[in-house]
């Protein structure tokens, strides 16, 4: 016979746990090992005939041959069971979430996970076999796992049991049954021991923790003091407590702790309790139990010793740290701090700390115009300093005490050895330890966490067309031939994740990028063009397909307002100086790991959530074009930008960067995302971030616009239906729009500004007669009019004029398809040979002719020459 079983005092996670044992082992006995809890028992008075559970007295022991244990592994724990689970011949089977290892039964299966649970371990498992679940068994399963974390509060708590109860409600998990069962009031004489122990509260600290002890004495047992002691956490705000309740001759030590230098399971170890990091519990049963006072001074030393600092000021402080002069100028120390995306700089003297400037100091300073000013006259003097093992909680205090930025560190020469800021707290308080080892400051302040994921995407892989596969598994054999590692970037792999085609392939090489560039293109046979200033090389194959083949490099800065330079670096390096998360994802080409995604910054996770997310704060300075490239990505894509990602381009867009770049460069952005998939978007972003003024002063956009926009795209979309094709420069129509209203003078300059064609400024100027044109338009009755109207203009004039006015659609049709096409059959041969020398008046001729030819006056050769033939004896050729 297989029986399950849990601990005494069956709680909901025991009860829940149970069952969902029985449904992985259906063959198996639910029994109880000893008495339940209160909730469990006025549950189990509703619901026995739905959960047939039976009592160690209804069956056979020497029957038993297996034996399944849910939440716990206490041989002691078990009641009357605790014998039979230690017989050799028994097969037992354990889960439970509690890791501690004291008095735990040996030599059995164990399925131990550190989860809030035991209820969530089973239920995952019921849920890989694909078991099903009533809603009752899921309104259970939440209950059990609702008790132990407190409704998923409790530090214990993991995103797996929060997955689970997610799977549970799906499946109906009924949350007022939960509700009623889930008893979180505290009865009389809970209250009584609550009161008391919050009058005995005594908090001490230590390395910088703040440990509270309660400890009170009753005269009978009192149920569920974990609740108190999860009550008192939330009351007292410390980092760790320990609530000590003596009745007769027993002491119950419940330790809860919230934060990872402080182990309670492992202090209670040496009280002979155990539990979790976070929480734990002993009962101390001695005779002649200590004085309680007595017993809490035992406690705190243990407790004291084991405090382990988890993190020491060393493991995450930046260095070298930036340091100026106390001469230095307040505007030198504005610039490095924007450069660096520090908020504050050490001032140093012949090597010694003399004050710490910040940010705050140099904006007031500002203010006065003083910026000429030397560091020395403002800058903090009483610098308050750590050491390399201060723990990263006494820095936390220390910070919020002084309420300072940042705190410099020192050896015990007085020597600077690194700094601290504010944000590396916050940074390591809600990120991961991943943030120690990676942090990165090449860049300033880095915005994603460094962290190498690799994702097997061969369903993505076979999207690649066969003509680029090729290229690209020639270029990998050539690279493991010249032991180069070899990755595709930028765009193609965006696009590729995105499934959308493209042209332009990206590679980067760890090595000599311009070597491996040279051989590729020899076994391509394509085209290279080496740059050598940016160590690139460009190979084209035809078709439109081309190679970029650069080598991975690191760009760094030496000095504020220097050029930056470029050495060769890791690929990690050579995506983080790139401009969006989205854009720095890898795909490593090697033949080992041919195809492999590598993704250091969540590139992925950013695409599939739709954020454009800069990767470091400088970005922007570095190549304020990237704000138009945001725009256009954003645009197209129809992302959002990650917040802190659009506070720096409306920070940049403050600090004038765009005023940076050249005129040239700025037009070819604007094109760019004009030509792109979602023009409007785009202007209306440049409009949001207050990038017009870059082009004009005077450009406006406004609702009336935003309609005509969309008509536009309307209109060009139609042009494309019909039976002939033109070539249309769309970005220009859109950047008509953009300048219209803007006087002719101010079109002249901004044509002049920014190099634009000749056939541009017409286009441009088309925008100040268009309304006049229309109204020609409207009244022409005479096919003849409409087109030589239309003949004088462009096919993008035609096609604003038609966002303007939709009435004319069907002239415009006509004349597109039709009356643009029409000849007339006569020719200037014709009026030689009545006998008249070329002139100028013969053009006027023939326009009469075509004219009633596309009246419909006149048809084929004859009829033409007739018509010539009489217009001259009338008018003469003038
Ligand atoms: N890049 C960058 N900063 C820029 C320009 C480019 O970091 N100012 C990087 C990005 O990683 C980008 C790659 O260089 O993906 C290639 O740039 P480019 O070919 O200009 O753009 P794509 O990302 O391919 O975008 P598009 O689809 O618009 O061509």
């Amino acid at each position: 016979m297989e029986i399950i079983i849990s601990h005494q005092r069956t709680d909901f996670d025991g009860l829940a746990a149970m069952v969902a044992a029985q449904k992985i082992y259906p063959q198996a006995k639910m029994v109880f090992a000893g008495g339940t809890t209160n909730n469990v028992k006025e549950y189990m008075s509703l619901y026995k005939n739905r959960i047939p559970i039976k009592y160690p007295s209804d069956i056979d022991k020497s029957q038993v041959t297996k034996i399944i244990i849910v939440d716990t592994r206490v041989a002691f724990r078990l009641g009357s069971f605790s014998e039979l689970v230690q017989q050799d011949e028994i097969e037992v089977v354990v889960y439970d979430h509690h890791l501690n290892r004291q008095n735990c039964l040996q030599d059995v299966t164990e399925i131990i996970e550190p989860l809030g649970a035991t209820t969530t371990i089973l239920v995952e498992q019921i849920r890989q076999r694909k078991i099903g679940l009533t809603s009752f068994e899921a309104t259970l399963f939440t209950l059990g796992i609702y008790e132990d974390t407190g409704c998923l509060v409790f530090n214990s708590t993991t995103a797996r049991d929060a997955k689970v109860v997610a799977y549970l409600l799906e499946l109906g998990a009924n949350l007022e049954i939960v509700e009623k069962y889930i008893d979180y009031s505290l009865n009389r004489q809970q209250q009584q021991l609550f009161n008391k122990l919050l009058d005995s509260a005594y908090k001490v600290t230590s390395k910088g923790f703040c440990i509270s002890f309660f400890q009170a004495e009753v005269e009978e047992y009192i149920p569920d003091i974990s609740l108190l002691a999860h009550k008192l956490d939330e009351l007292h705000n410390v980092d760790a407590l320990f609530v000590l309740v003596k009745s007769g001759n027993k002491v119950l030590i419940i330790g809860r702790s919230n934060h990872d230098s402080i182990n309670v399971a492992q202090v209670l170890n040496y009280f002979g309790g155990g539990g979790h990091a976070r929480a734990a519990a002993a009962t101390i049963k001695r005779n002649n139990v200590q004085d309680l006072i007595e017993l809490q001074q035992e406690l705190l030393k243990v407790a004291k010793e084991n405090i382990v600092p988890s993190v020491l000021a060393e493991n995450i402080m930046s260095s070298p740290v930036k340091t100026v002069t106390p001469d230095t100028s307040m505007r030198e120390a504005d610039e490095l701090m924007l450069r660096y995306g520090h908020s504050g700089l050490v001032v140093e003297e012949n090597e010694r700390l003399v004050g710490i400037i910040s940010r705050r100091d140099i904006d007031k300073v500002r203010n006065h115009n003083l910026l000429h000013a030397p560091v020395k006259g403002y800058m903090s003097t009483n610098v308050v300093t750590i050491e390399a093992e201060t723990s990263l909680k006494e820095a936390q205090d220390l910070i919020v005490k002084h309420d300072i930025g940042r705190l410099p560190v020192t050896d015990q020469q007085g020597e600077l050895v690194g700094i601290i800021t504010r944000s590396d707290l916050l940074k390591l308080l809600y990120g991961t330890d991943d943030y120690i080892k990676n942090r990165q400051n090449l860049y300033g302040r880095s915005l994603v966490e460094l962290q190498e994921k690799r994702y097997n995407i061969d369903e993505k892989l076979k999207l690649i067309k066969e003509r680029i596969m090729e290229v690209l598994k020639l270029a990998a054999r050539l690279a493991d031939f010249l032991e180069a590692d070899l990755y595709l970037v930028g765009g193609f792999v965006r696009d590729l994740l995105l499934e959308q085609g493209s042209l332009d392939l990206d590679l980067v090489v760890e090595g000599n990028g311009i070597k491996f560039a040279r051989k590729l293109a020899q076994e391509l046979n394509g085209d290279l063009n080496v740059h050598h200033e940016f160590e690139t090389a460009t190979i084209s194959l035809g078709n439109n397909l081309n190679l970029d083949v650069s080598t991975t490099r690191v760009e760094y800065y030496s000095d504020i307002a220097s050029l930056p330079e470029i050495e060769p670096g890791s690929i990690q390096q050579d995506l983080f100086r790139r401009d969006f998360t989205i854009n720095a994802l890898a795909i490593q080409l090697n033949q080992d790991s041919f195809g492999q995604l590598v993704d250091f910054f969540d590139g992925k996770v950013d695409l599939e959530q739709g954020l454009i997310r800069l990767l470091h704060n400088f970005s922007l300075h570095d190549d304020p074009t990237r704000i138009f490239r945001g725009l256009r990505f954003a645009s197209r894509y129809q992302y959002q930008f990650e917040s802190e990602t659009e506070k720096l381009i409306r920070q940049a867009v403050d600090l004038d960067v765009v005023d940076k770049l050249s005129n040239n460069r700025l037009i070819a952005e604007v094109k760019k995302g004009l030509n792109d998939a979602q023009p409007l978007s785009f202007i209306k972003l440049l409009f949001d971030y207050d990038l017009l003024s870059y082009l004009s002063n005077n450009i406006s956009w406004n609702q009336t616009k935003e309609e005509l926009a969309v008509n536009l795209s309307k209109i060009i979309e139609w042009s494309d239906s019909l039976a002939v094709t033109f070539n249309i420069e769309e970005w220009l129509l859109y950047f008509t729009l953009l300048v219209a209203g803007l006087e002719k003078k101010e079109i002249k300059i901004l044509v002049a500004d920014f190099n634009l064609s000749s056939d541009c400024l017409q286009r441009l100027l088309f925008s100040l007669e268009v309304d006049q044109v229309i109204e020609q338009l409207l009244v022409a009755e005479k096919k003849s009019r409409i087109y030589f109207i239309l003949k004088e203009l462009a096919i993008e004039d035609i096609l604003f004029l038609l966002a303007r006015e939709s009435k004319l659609i069907e002239r415009v049709k006509l004349y597109l398809e039709n009356l643009q096409w029409l000849d007339i059959e006569v020719s200037g041969e014709d009026i030689i040979d009545l006998g008249y020398q070329p002139a100028p008046g013969f053009k006027k001729v023939l326009e009469e002719v075509k004219k009633a030819k596309l009246d419909g006056e006149v048809e084929g050769y004859q009829q033409e020459r007739q018509f010539l033939e009489e217009y001259i004896k009338e008018k003469g050729v003038e």
